[in-house]
């Protein structure tokens, strides 16, 4: 579903990685693709295709048109998705709707066709005061839709569709429904639901009515879920989440594990402590990483080095997968194991050691031409007792990876540009300005944003100034830079080898 806010230029689109709630608060767009082939792992494979939504919003208010307009939401409802969409009552049935106190109500319909409704076809109106404010829907197109009157029997599709499930038709009755395709056709569609036990899988399937194929499922098993600090998030204070199936398929179209995987490792990222095999294995079958944060041991005590394995994983994919959206893809020199044919250099996941033993307080990232892998180091911070994991501290491995990013997009995937002073403090800028992307995308405020607070248990965190728009708070202009020499401190327009000094750079 896309929704624009309204709040934002539509350029500026992002990933929502979170598990679906609170979309309307979080200002960058949710953008899931309307389309991809899930691959079912026995050689079949179906397309999931959702219509596109369209979304407006109308300021004020319209009114509901004087014509239609009834006394309650229902014919509200009715009335303004047939008007707005130029369909009669027939083709628009009611679904749900609720009224707020404070003269706010929202009604649901759905497309229908012959009596038959058509499967994700939705509307949505939000009313205020008795006009409407807000219009959704994913009506389709019925000028190639499928007769309403099933020619093959439920009954006959059933075990060929079990059979390429692998699993059994459960007891819930099959219903009738219409099923909008990616080629702007409209089939009809029996829809039951096969589970096999064992296996851990539940299907809904829609097998065509008329040539008994099987056209599509919904999986009503999460491909994957991770408890992690959600990258819109800044550190742990703001508490880690389980997010269900966080990857994005139009950026990495076999999720992010190995084919059979079940560890932090994937074709985009290796996350691991002490050695490249020593990876945090799924907590529970389904690829499930759900380990226990506990803030009142140590970083490798406990759960803690599984929690910081899983959440490096998760936001090294996450990164990936919102950048490959702004055109990070494989032809512009980005990280991946399998480009797919799709340009570039392969061979070449983020390979990022957590906890690694070699320093403290500080992070690295080590960006070779395309074709050779990334490598981060997380290390622990030392400044607190316990100490803390800079893994945790989403900031600064997001202001990592942006050095991978921004090593290989400058100079076209040689690594070798961000080599002077000066370019390497515009290196250390944009990372920060990354990292502040990200973690602040859950605002349309602009505040001060300060870096590794929560990590280096100070508020002032790892730069001198916080960034801000007061000159006052930060004074730094471009010719201050002049009697600069380190990368971090040019990057704040006021800091060796591509690296996040915090320490040096704390006053
Ligand atoms: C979206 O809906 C609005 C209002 O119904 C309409 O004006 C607009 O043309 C639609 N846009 C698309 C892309 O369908
Ligand atoms: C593997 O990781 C664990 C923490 O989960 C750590 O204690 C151990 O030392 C690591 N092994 C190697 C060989 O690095
Ligand atoms: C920049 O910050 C450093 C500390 O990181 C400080 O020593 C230096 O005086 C600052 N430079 C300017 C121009 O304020």
């Amino acid at each position: 579903m896309v929704f624009f806010n309204g709040l934002f230029p539509s350029v500026f689109l992002a990933i929502l990685y979170a598990s679906n709630g609170n979309v309307a608060a979080r200002p960058p767009v949710a953008k899931y693709p309307t389309h991809h082939v899930r691959d079912l792992g026995n050689g079949v494979k179906v397309p999931i295709f959702h219509p596109q939504a369209n979304y407006t919003t109308f300021g004020e208010g319209i009114e509901v048109p004087l014509s239609f307009a009834g006394a309650g939401i229902e014919d509200n409802t009715l009335s303004f998705v047939s008007s707005q969409l130029g369909l009669d009552f027939a083709k628009v049935s009611y679904k749900s709707g609720y009224i707020r106190v404070n003269g706010e109500s929202f009604g649901y319909a759905k497309q229908v066709h012959e009596g038959v409704p058509i499967a994700n076809a939705v509307a949505n109106v939000a009313f205020k005061d008795n006009k409407v404010v807000a219009f959704g829907h994913s009506f389709v197109d019925t000028s190639k839709i499928a007769d309403s009157k099933p020619s093959v029997d439920v009954s006959t599709v059933i075990p060929k569709v079990e059979s390429a499930l692998q699993g059994k038709k459960n007891d819930i009755q099959p219903t009738l429904e219409y099923l909008a395709q990616q080629d702007g056709a409209v089939a009809l569609a029996h829809v039951f639901q096969v589970q096999n036990e064992e296996a851990g899988t539940w299907y809904e399937a829609f097998a065509d009515a008329h040539s008994g194929e099987l056209l599509s499922v919904t999986d009503f098993v999460a491909e994957a879920s991770y408890r992690v600090l959600p990258i819109y998030k800044q550190d742990p204070m703001e508490g880690l989440e389980l997010l269900l199936d966080p990857s994005l398929p139009s950026a990495s179209p076999n999720g992010w594990h190995a084919t059979n995987g079940d560890d932090t490792s994937g074709n985009n990222v290796v996350a691991y402590k002490g050695a490249e095999t020593n990876t945090t294995k799924q907590s529970s079958n389904g690829l499930i990483f759900d380990y226990t944060y506990d803030p009142s041991v140590g970083p490798s005590e406990g759960a803690n080095a599984d929690v910081s394995r899983t959440n490096a994983f998760y936001l090294t994919n996450a990164y990936h997968d919102t950048l490959y959206q702004y055109g990070f893809t494989e032809s512009a020199f980005n990280f991946q194991n399998d480009n797919s044919g799709k340009g570039g250099v392969g061979g070449d996941p983020v390979l990022i050691s957590v906890q690694d033993a070699s320093g403290f307080n500080n992070a690295d990232f080590g960006t070779p031409p395309d074709g050779q892998s990334g490598r981060c180091r997380m290390f622990i911070f030392t400044k607190t007792n316990p100490n803390r994991d800079g893994v945790l501290q989403n900031d600064i491995p997001i202001h990592e990876m942006t050095h991978g990013l921004s090593n290989r997009l400058t100079g076209g995937g040689t690594a070798r540009c961000l080599q002077n002073l000066e370019s390497r403090g515009l290196g250390e800028g944009w990372s920060d300005a990354v990292a502040e992307w990200f973690v602040r995308s859950d605002t349309p405020d602009i505040t001060d944003f300060v870096i590794g607070a929560w990590v280096l248990n100070d508020p002032r965190g790892g730069r001198s100034r916080p960034y801000s728009t007061s000159m006052t708070t930060n004074p730094y202009k471009y010719s201050d830079i002049a009697g600069m020499s380190d990368t971090h401190t040019i990057g704040e327009v006021n800091e060796s080898f591509a690296k996040y000094d915090l320490t040096d750079s704390i006053p």
